[in-house]
């Protein structure tokens, strides 16, 4: 019961929380979960721990056990130290999305009331989902389920009137690459139907946008962990990533051939400055003109290690500026539809 006593310490003690995560830690043997996924008076089917500074140290510290039932009484103190995540081992991951699964169907069984609580379930789903399939030696299944999600979002968005505040909510606001491909996923869903595209259409848009940056995980620790400005040639490994991607998802039929344009795109300009190709708006795919601008969007409006989280008012005033030697990096009736949907014109 060593869960039991360190909650009821937990208070007394002098600690200090840290509310990032360490940056790109696919190994990890420790996997946060949002707090907003857990459900009261249920029983827990694997242990949660807390995250601790130690001095030069992370500890992690039993704080519910497999087998409780979770008391939503424990959750208030975290929440007053504004504390949104415990942690869970590696080896718990199955267990973990099998009770993100159930969580779901009761939720479903409460009707569309629980829109906003669902979509959180499914954001978190398909975060640990990419998890598994960004370290996976086969691609294949794990992207077929990652998909699967997608239909399940479009769905929640179809039946709860979309408001863009919600999306705001359901954002994840500490960056990892999972967090930050689900952050673009989501919004390329809601950006496509709020544009009138049709369900299918919204699929693949919102699956590529989900491993855009799949290629990431083939480019040196080394060069992805530097804290300051990379040479010419780590910058030029960097930017070979949308081509890895592509490439390791080829063969995978469950996305068409479309998808992987959209993923070798996804750093082209729209005046022809981008990369790897350097294509003109007229030569890339109609929609790599979204990808590109909510991916540098979310990059943006997440905190960094580097840099606090700007505000979207400040980030889409940035990307409006952005000019590269021919015009425009982001296409401005892009960017003026996704102001428009944003509510904030
Ligand atoms: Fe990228
Ligand atoms: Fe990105």
């Amino acid at each position: 019961m060593r869960a039991q006593h360190f909650r009821q310490s937990i208070l007394s003690l002098g600690f200090k929380v840290f509310h990032c995560q360490p940056v790109r830690d696919w190994s990890a043997s420790y996997i946060p979960l949002n707090l907003r996924v857990l459900m009261a008076g249920e029983r827990l089917t694997f242990n949660l721990f807390l995250k601790i500074n130690d001095g030069e140290d992370f500890k992690y510290f039993p704080y519910m056990e497999e087998g409780e039932v979770l008391d939503a009484k424990w959750l208030a103190p975290l929440a007053r130290m504004d504390i949104k995540h415990l942690y869970f081992q590696q080896k718990d991951l199955d267990q973990v999305l099998a009770y993100l699964n159930n969580h779901l169907q009761l939720l479903e069984m409460e009707g569309a009331a629980q829109s906003k609580k669902k979509l959180n379930v499914l954001g978190e789903h398909l975060n640990l989902t990419l998890r598994q399939t960004f370290s996976a030696p086969r691609l294949g299944p794990h992207i077929k389920l990652a998909e699967k999600q997608v239909d399940r979002i479009i769905e929640e968005f179809n039946r709860d009137k979309l408001s863009p505040k919600m999306v705001w909510e359901i954002l994840y606001r500490n960056y990892s690459l999972y967090n930050h491909s689900v952050n673009v996923c989501l919004l390329a869903v809601a950006m496509m139907l709020f544009l009138g595209k049709s369900n299918r259409e919204s699929r693949l848009l919102g699956s590529a946008a989900l491993f855009i940056d799949l290629g990431m995980t083939r480019i040196s620790e080394r060069i992805l962990n530097k804290a300051g400005g990379l040479t010419p040639e780590e910058w030029e490994e960097t930017k070979k990533h949308p081509l890895i991607g592509k490439q390791m998802l080829r063969g995978h039929s469950s996305l068409p051939a479309e998808g992987g344009q959209l993923i070798l795109e996804h750093h082209e300009n729209a005046d022809g400055s981008g990369y790897p190709e350097g294509l003109s708006l007229t030569r890339q795919h109609p929609w790599t003109r979204i990808l590109r601008l909510l991916d540098a969007y979310d990059a943006f409006t997440t905190f960094r290690p580097h840099r606090p989280a700007q505000t979207p008012f400040a980030t889409l005033k940035f990307l409006q500026k952005q000019e590269g030697p021919r015009g425009p990096v982001f296409e401005p009736r892009t960017l003026m539809s996704f102001i428009r949907f944003l509510a904030l014109a």
